[in-house]
């Protein structure tokens, strides 16, 4: 009976120190590890801004962000530029943290995010001789499973589009996951803001892209994520400034 007792003892004793041990070890390889993921994270999103910016299958995504990509914050009911370091802005975690952004209230709040930042960066592609060649926006908005988080790139007159690029989202592969789609993507190049996602064929109509077949309520989240984001509530001061040349003051 004792050394019955002591043999269930002892294992529970080696059970609880393996236990320990795993912890430890599982949390020292995550700790470890966030920096790189954290690196990641940052390579993916420039990966993204680039691919708005035109550039594609970049190899070295850092140089090539650095070499071609000025990164600003904005406030966005002045539309200035601000002081604030634009890696401090976590697309997805910023808008929950109280202190940087509003709640908004249901008439507004259009594109389904509940709260946005009062500040947001921005990422200017370089054209020659200094010049912008685009602007590069982020944007989310609710398609019909959750939250689409992207990108939408202007040419510099800030009313043609160059390209709009969703980097994460819920949606249904085959339906609403087509807004990954090349093909469809290309058909906002050239479109002229503002833009109606239309049921049916959009045809030659620079103020209409074409929905996605079988997932109208994808679309629409589209077309009201685009029409928030470069609304006065959101961007539009930001790119008023731009198109009075106020950039080449910052
Ligand atoms: C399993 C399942 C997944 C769906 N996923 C999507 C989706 O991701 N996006 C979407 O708009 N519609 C999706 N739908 C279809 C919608 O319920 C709805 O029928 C559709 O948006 C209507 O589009 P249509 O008028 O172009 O047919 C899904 C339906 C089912 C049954």
């Amino acid at each position: 009976m004792s050394s019955n007792s002591e043999s269930i003892g002892k294992t529970l004793g080696v059970v609880t120190a393996l236990c320990l041990v795993c912890a430890i070890f599982v949390s020292f390889a995550s700790v470890q590890l966030r920096p790189f993921q954290d690196e990641n994270k940052a390579k993916d999103i420039q990966r993204n801004i680039l691919a708005a910016a035109g550039f594609s299958d970049v190899k070295d995504v850092k140089a090539v962000f650095e070499q071609n990509i000025e990164a600003r914050v904005i406030n966005f009911k002045t539309g200035e530029f601000t002081n604030t370091d634009p890696k401090s802005f976590d697309f997805e975690k910023t808008k929950f943290d109280q202190k940087r952004s509003i709640k908004l209230d249901k008439a507004t709040d259009t594109a389904g995010i509940l709260r946005m930042t009062e500040e947001s960066p921005v990422y200017i592609a370089k054209g020659k001789n200094g010049g912008i060649d685009s602007i590069i926006l982020p944007i989310q908005g609710y398609g019909l499973w959750g939250v689409m988080y992207g990108f939408i790139s202007l040419e510099a007159d800030t009313t043609t589009v160059k390209s709009i690029n969703f980097y994460k989202h819920n949606e249904t592969p085959g339906l609403g996951g087509e807004i990954q789609n090349k093909a469809w993507v290309a058909t906002w190049s050239g479109k002229q803001l503002p833009i109606d996602i239309v049921k049916g064929t959009a045809g030659s109509d620079a103020h209409k892209v074409d929905g996605l077949s079988g997932a109208t309520l994808t679309s629409k989240g589209v077309d009201h994520t685009v029409k928030f984001w470069t609304s006065e509530n959101a961007f539009g001061p930001f790119l008023a400034k731009v198109r009075q040349g106020a950039l080449n003051n910052g």
